[in-house]
């Protein structure tokens, strides 16, 4: 009754001898053998019967012989030791067993040496493990997918908001400049007027003084009383200094609002050669107009460098990164834009004497909304706007900063299309 239960059992029995002869199969493997082999396989090799996996058997059944101990394989490390085949639970599919298998040491009734091999099929466990696998790395890239697309949307979103603010910026400037330009234009025809006319007044005046001051006695004290309380010489000598420098801040009046316009009203012309020497120095005269406090300066070699850029886009960034550094200057300090052009790429440094900022906040500085300044005062958009831009460029920005000392943005844009678009003109 014994050998028949061991022949019926749900899990394969197969037994080997030190020699690996087969000594014993049980109905799991002979159903799941060829006819030729099922008849004739006792003392056969173990080789011959199962080619497939044998190194790996032997090596395990030499191993339980030696030490006298079970020795286990799961499905994961090595699902398929047999080549039998197994059907799915739910569809039915036939598919390779996935098998686990244990070898435990045995002793014949004649104190022979024996190792039976005990294999289970899991197919339906590792093909359910396998599924749930299958479906968490589904889950899983699907977050992932999810959480790229969230990224591509705040930048989005952060640009939409740049772009908005910029072309809300950008029409109340161009209002602005051409209400502004109107009365720049009359006032200063009218002190052109006004010192002509100072100029003659002054003229008369002095002739009459002259006539009165060398007249009778009366009319001379008349006259040098007169001029004194009125203060005569003061006026006279303050007049014309008076008007040259009223002339002179309308004409810087005048070049702020001619590069307001330029900068900020340019009709977006697609890609172009662009001065970007002029361009720095365009944006320097409209910062420091804002921010006093810095001394500027713009260097560029070679001098009028030419590159291949979208202006608009250039323009932006380079003004987001100019105006924090202007910004991080308390009391004294420099701002430089340091521009040098290599045989493919334009190397463009924004050097600050600022606050400078610490290597935690250098990391973020690039992220949308981050900022450090008050609330109202940043929105922590500029740079992410700037690095956008200059990753349009096919260029590389980066930062690096000595806390209370200073900081430096480095852009890095190619050339390349450049010097084609200049080829071909
Ligand atoms: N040159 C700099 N010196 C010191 N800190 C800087 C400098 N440039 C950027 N930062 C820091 O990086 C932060 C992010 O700059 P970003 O231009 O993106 O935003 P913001 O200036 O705060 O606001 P926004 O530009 O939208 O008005 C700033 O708040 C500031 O802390
Ligand atoms: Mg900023």
């Amino acid at each position: 009754m014994f050998s028949q239960l061991v022949e019926k059992l749900p899990v394969g029995i197969c037994v080997v001898n030190q020699d690996y002869e087969i000594q014993f199969l049980n109905d799991f493997f002979l159903d799941r053998m060829s006819s030729h082999w099922r008849a004739k396989y006792k003392g056969n090799q173990l080789a011959d019967i199962f080619p497939e996996q044998v190194k790996f058997l032997k090596r395990r059944i030499k191993s339980v012989f030696v030490l006298q101990h079970p020795s286990f394989s799961y499905w994961e490390q090595r699902p398929h030791v047999f080549p039998f085949k197994s059907s799915r639970p739910i569809t039915g599919e036939e598919m390779q067993m996935f098998q686990n298998m244990e070898i435990v040491p045995l002793t014949a009734s004649d104190g022979e040496r024996l190792a039976c091999l005990i294999l289970q099929d899991v197919t339906a466990q590792a093909s359910y493990f396998i599924a749930q696998q299958d479906f968490s790395s589904a889950l899983k890239r699907e977050h992932e997918e999810q959480l790229a697309l969230i990224k591509k949307l705040d930048t989005a979103q952060s640009q939409l908001i740049q772009a908005e603010k910029m072309a809300s910026t950008g029409q109340l400037a161009a209002g602005i400049a051409h209400e502004i330009n109107n009365p720049i234009g009359f006032v200063s025809a009218n002190l052109d007027t006004l010192k002509q006319y100072s100029f003659h007044l002054i003229q008369l005046c002095d002739a009459l003084a002259d006539k009165l001051q060398t007249g009778s006695g009366e009319l001379a004290d008349f006259a040098n009383e007169t001029l004194n309380s009125f203060h005569y010489e003061l006026l006279k000598e303050d007049m014309a200094p008076l008007v040259d420098e009223s002339t002179e801040g309308l004409s810087r009046v005048r070049d702020i609002v001619e590069n307001l316009k330029q900068f900020a009203l340019e009709k977006s012309g697609g890609w172009q050669l662009v001065n970007i020497h002029e361009t720095a120095e365009q944006l320097i005269q409209l910062i420091s107009a804002q921010y006093k406090t810095p001394v500027y300066k713009v260097q560029c070699e070679p001098e009028n460098l030419q590159i291949f850029c979208d202006p608009g886009g250039m323009k932006q960034a380079l003004t987001n990164i100019v105006m924090n550094a202007a910004q991080s200057i308390d009391t004294k300090g420099f701002v430089k834009i340091d521009i040098k052009a290599g045989a493919q790429w334009v190397k463009i440094k924004i050097i600050d004497s600022g606050s400078g900022i610490s290597q935690d906040n250098l990391k973020k500085v690039f992220d949308p909304f981050f900022t450090t300044k008050p609330e109202g005062m940043g929105q922590g958009l500029g740079l992410s706007v700037a690095y956008t831009a200059i990753e349009r460029h096919k260029g590389k920005i980066s930062a690096s900063s000595n806390p209370g000392r200073g900081t430096v943005f480095e852009i890095i844009v190619p050339l390349h299309a450049a010097e084609q678009q200049s080829a071909a003109c």
